[in-house]
């Protein structure tokens, strides 16, 4: 496997950056909130169920859970992010923990949510199985992934303009491809081997919320990772084109609503059973 330290490294320092944390948490609010809810659909969140929501972040899916009765442990590696997500679920717990090795025992929880998190796994192979291995026997995991390159919609509009427009020099450390497990070829085995069966791919028509149609520049320059990392090193002039890119797709592809406008940030639910 590819070296990924410094994907790591690139991945805990910008979540831990609380204006990057606060930064999500805003631009990506209308898409989370739907995401969450199918989350919650798809592993049969209730009252009885105890739930462990994995990359929690700023809490939305830990809320989504919580409001459905069930109880719920929200992990992650930023304290930034876990101090958001206190204020927005009290009667959630929350601690600050990899996903790459998780400190619960075996079996510990019925249902595993991770929303938006396994993009950000330097494995994703060890991530889904350190899942598997804290699920009870015919638990349930469900899991967001935003549809990238060549999707029509944000992702893919934010990667056509950078491969086009971009400076090629600048590139990001080695680490896995953000969007793959979006293809049922490349999920389901790798799910399967982690210890699942019965594994499911639904799309879902996600959108963004945004003010102005130059501000989407600014949800993934302000509000991501790997993205930003992509935008921030990129000289003036081509930050500038990409962000008109950007504008002119909002403005030809995005709807118009009293708040703003919003557009299209597909994503795919992967969900399956703990055999
Ligand atoms: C894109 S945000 C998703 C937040 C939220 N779950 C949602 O649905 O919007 C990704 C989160 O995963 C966390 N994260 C990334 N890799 C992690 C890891 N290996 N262990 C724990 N948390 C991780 C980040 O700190 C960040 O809060």
């Amino acid at each position: 496997m590819a070296d990924t330290i410094d994907f790591e490294k690139m991945e805990r320092e910008g979540w831990a950056n609380p204006a990057i944390a606060k930064g999500y948490a805003d631009g990506f609010e209308l898409a989370t909130l739907l995401v969450a809810k199918r989350l919650s659909d798809a592993v049969l969140a209730g009252p009885n169920s105890m739930v462990l929501d994995l990359c929690t972040g700023h809490g939305v899916v830990a809320a989504e859970l919580s409001a459905r009765g069930a109880s719920v442990t929200g992990l992650d590696f930023s304290a930034a992010m876990i101090s958001l997500a206190q204020v927005t679920v009290p009667n959630a717990s929350f601690i600050q923990g990899d996903a790459m090795s998780i400190n619960f025992p075996d079996q510990s929880f019925d249902a595993v949510t991770i929303g938006f998190g396994v993009p950000h796994f330097p494995d994703p192979e060890r991530g889904l199985a350190e899942a598997a291995r804290v699920l009870k026997p015919g638990g349930r995991i469900a899991f967001s992934i935003w549809k990238g390159k060549g999707s029509d919609g944000a992702f893919g509009w934010l990667f056509d303009a950078v491969g086009r427009l971009g400076d090629p020099s600048v590139t990001l450390p080695t680490g896995p491809d953000a969007h793959m497990l979006v293809d049922h070829f490349i999920a389901k085995p790798m799910v399967t081997k982690a210890g699942f069966v019965d594994v499911q791919l639904t799309d879902v028509a996600s959108e963004l919320g945004i003010r102005l149609p130059k501000l989407l520049f600014d949800t993934f320059d302000q509000g991501a990772v790997r993205a930003a990392s992509l935008l921030r090193r990129q000289p003036k002039a081509q930050r500038a084109a990409i962000r008109e890119d950007l504008v002119s797709q909002v403005l030809s592809q995005g709807t118009k609503d009293k708040s703003g406008y919003r557009v299209p940030a597909p994503s795919v639910i992967v969900s399956a059973i703990r055999s």
